[in-house]
């Protein structure tokens, strides 16, 4: 029998390098994670922030410091979106080609208790700024890429599968980010743009800060590892997604939870 064709010879490089990569809510907990490991991979990093002192603290841990670009940008604001997204090709002389939506907020309030005003924000944040970041990276690869091969990983939550209580809002803007995910997957693939998200469990964060000790400790009790997860173990199923290591990964839901909602 012949000997079947040896597909193990294409070598894909975990690298990143020549790549920029802009990264909303780049300085908090795993946006800052984020930013660390892509620039380790060898991209340029576009560190996108509301807070833009959170930003700039992430840049400064930055190897290659100076390469590196620090904006203002509001995921809700079209406007903002679109700025910082001229500004990043404008600073780095290329539009990024690497994604991560990272930005978002959290909200404990029951189903009963929940008001307009805090639905509203939670859903902007997390789900429409989404949309409006999307819309705008694609946009201008698309237009401006001299190779516009392009990735996209979205930060949604493994609430977004599961539910938990107390999280009506999020949990709802989370289980879209999902379907984002996969319907943005299904129109950008066939122009070179993969998007993909994750799905974090607890990850230890200034965002799980607001939880009580009462509810961390529940929380504890359903994860199989028996430890919250730390920024960085989320970061590096980014920066694979991003990579050409996963060239084949297209609308995929890739749970980091320590084994917690599986
Ligand atoms: N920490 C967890 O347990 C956990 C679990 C699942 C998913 N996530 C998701 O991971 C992402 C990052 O969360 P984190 O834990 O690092 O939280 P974090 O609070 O440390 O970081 C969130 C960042 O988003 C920024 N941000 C808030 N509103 C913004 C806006 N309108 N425009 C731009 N930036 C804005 C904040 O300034 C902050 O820097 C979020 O989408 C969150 O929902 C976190």
């Amino acid at each position: 029998m012949a000997a079947s064709a040896d597909t193990t010879t294409t070598t894909t490089s975990c690298t990143l390098s020549g790549r920029i990569a802009l990264v909303t809510g780049g300085g908090g907990g795993i946006g800052c994670a984020c930013c660390q490991v892509l620039a380790r991979e060898g991209a340029r990093l576009v560190v996108t922030d509301i807070n833009l002192q959170a930003a700039k603290h992430t840049v400064a841990l930055l190897p290659g410091g100076q390469q590196h670009v620090a904006l203002a940008m509001d995921v809700t604001d079209r406007r903002s979106v679109e700025d910082a997204m001229k500004s990043a090709q404008d600073k780095c002389g290329a539009p990024p080609s690497l994604l991560v939506n990272c930005a978002g907020v959290l909200v404990f309030a029951s189903i009963l208790e929940t008001d307009d005003d805090s639905w509203q924000k939670v859903i902007d944040i997390n789900l429409t700024g989404i949309f409006l970041v999307t819309q705008a990276f694609a946009t201008s690869l698309l237009e401006n890429g001299k190779d516009s091969k392009g990735a996209i990983v979205n930060i949604a939550s493994i609430a977004g599968k599961t539910g938990h209580p107390l999280t009506s809002a999020y949990s709802a803007s989370k289980g879209g980010v999902i379907s984002l995910t996969k319907t943005c997957a299904t129109e950008l693939a066939s122009k070179a743009i993969r998007v993909n998200c994750v799905l974090p469990g607890v990850i230890d964060t200034p965002m799980i800060a607001i939880a009580s000790e009462e509810m961390t400790e529940s929380n504890m009790r359903l994860i199989p590892l028996g430890r919250l997860g730390r920024p960085e173990e989320v970061a590096e199923v980014v920066a694979f997604l991003l990579s050409e290591r996963s060239s084949y990964m297209v609308g995929a839901c890739v749970e980091v939870t320590g084994g917690y909602g599986m």
